[in-house]
């Protein structure tokens, strides 16, 4: 009876580990995205909304609260397609560098993603060539999401403080 009963345990486990690694491997998808800031003009996509009494004297910003909305476009000039959204708030939160601590949605609201949504979260040293921050979820096709994000900028204009950043985001879902 004892023999039969680990038998048959032995057959079902085998069967559940036969399933598990005949299971497809998480897809990964990449997805290149350029968002654009404008803090100039009537009409930016980012905002101060907050900082320290102490910020002023600050070369780094330390304690200054953002909020964007940015455009978010298949290309850096003006031949890309807007598919969505970059919103969130990010906050100078370094006293020694100008270092961001960032969260953002990306709101897909056209194109293959339409719908669906990605949080990323994160460090974002402005200074280094790419910046790496986690994407920790999603909503819609990017439920269960995890990955990275890689941020460079792709164009500053030193005059109106105006930016556009391109991120390499590589997601499981
Ligand atoms: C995106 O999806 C919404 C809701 O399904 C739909 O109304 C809209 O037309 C779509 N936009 C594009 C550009 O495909």
């Amino acid at each position: 009876m004892a023999a039969i009963v680990l038998f048959v345990f032995v057959l079902l486990a085998t069967a559940a580990h036969a399933t598990q690694s005949s299971a497809p491997p998480p897809s990964t998808t990449h997805i290149k995205l350029y968002a654009h800031e404008v803090v100039s003009g009537r009409h930016p996509t980012a905002v101060t909304v907050a900082r320290a009494p102490t910020t002023k004297a600050s070369k780094t910003f330390f304690g200054e609260v953002f909020v964007m909305d940015d455009i978010l476009t298949t290309a850096a000039d003006d031949t890309g397609k807007p598919v969505g959204r970059a919103q969130g708030t990010y906050c100078s939160a370094s006293r020694d560098s100008f270092t961001l601590l960032m969260d953002v949605t990306f709101v897909f609201t056209a194109g293959e993603f339409n719908g669906s949504s990605l949080g990323i979260v994160g460090r974002n040293d402005v200074r280094a060539d790419v910046r790496e921050l986690p994407v920790v979820g999603g909503t819609g096709v990017f439920r269960w999401a995890r990955g990275y994000a890689q941020l460079s900028t792709s164009k500053f204009d030193l005059k109106s403080g105006d930016s556009t950043i391109e991120y390499n985001i590589f997601v499981r879902h």
